[in-house]
């Protein structure tokens, strides 16, 4: 049977030790009655470990720096985020990007996570889909500058999140409420888009990495996505932090 990943980022939330715990529990607990998905969590690097002893949801970091070890204030390395558990890893989304993080950099930092193991969800996405599809352009040269000289060997360990960034809830584009998602028709394509790229730019083989659809995913678009949109899984933004909700749509997937 299909296993749908579900990528639970927390962004810079909750805001204690104490809430992180409750979130986790009720999330893995809602995890664990659902047979069609592997449910990721990536908590801020503060709470990761709160999490070494449970095995219920896989573990991710938001980021990591693509040196060893050293004077970089403020930075996490790969092996730092081994030593306490964690499998996967976000790296180049949009919110980072944002704050400076350039294609190079985030090809940096995913040779520096490939080289531990670790499980790398690469963000990609355009500001705006403009009529003239300057958009389809702007998601190649991430795809591609961001995968630079690795062996398409490595594949095996890369997830791509397409997360277009005007459809991710801190986006309030529209002014009328967090959530304003891409269509899963859009989805679909954009899926199949980034395959063709990178099989076409790295190797005929790596048809199989997965494709993630992320922004203003919810309990009641999420199985859609999954479906019409025929994505490998979803990358959850602020549907992730309430429990509940998160439940609602992890029980709705497993009715697919
Ligand atoms: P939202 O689900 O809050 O739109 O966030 C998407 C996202 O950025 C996940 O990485």
């Amino acid at each position: 049977m299909k296993k749908y990943l579900i990528i639970a980022n927390w962004k810079m939330t909750p805001n204690s030790s104490k809430e992180a715990t409750e979130l986790l529990s009720a999330t893995a607990s809602a995890a664990k009655k659902i047979r069609n998905v592997k449910v990721v969590v990536c908590p801020p690097f503060v709470y990761l470990r709160l999490f070494s002893k449970n095995s219920k949801v896989g573990l991710g970091g938001q980021d990591v720096f693509w040196e060893e070890a050293g004077s970089y204030t403020g930075e996490i390395s790969a092996k730092m985020l081994k030593s306490v558990g964690v499998q996967y890893v976000i790296i180049g989304h949009s919110e980072r990007r944002r704050l400076g993080e350039t294609n190079e950099m985030i090809n940096r930092k995913i040779k520096q996570a490939f080289k531990y193991g670790l499980k790398v969800i690469f963000c990609v996405g355009e500001f705006e889909r403009d009529e003239s599809e300057n958009y389809l352009q702007f998601v190649k040269e991430e795809v591609i500058k961001g995968l630079e000289q690795i062996s398409a060997k490595l594949f095996k360990n890369l997830i791509v999140a397409y997360e277009p960034i005007w459809a991710i809830s801190s986006a309030k584009k529209f002014g009328k409420g967090f959530f304003h998602p891409d269509t899963p028709e859009n989805a679909f394509q954009m899926s199949t888009y980034i395959k063709r790229v990178i099989v076409s730019a790295f190797s005929k083989n790596a048809g199989s990495v997965p494709i993630l659809y992320g922004g203003s995913v919810d309990a009641k678009n999420a199985a859609d996505f999954l479906v019409k949109g025929n994505v490998d899984g979803l990358l959850v933004g602020r549907t992730s932090w309430n429990a509940k909700e998160f439940g609602e749509l992890l029980k709705n997937v497993n009715k697919i």
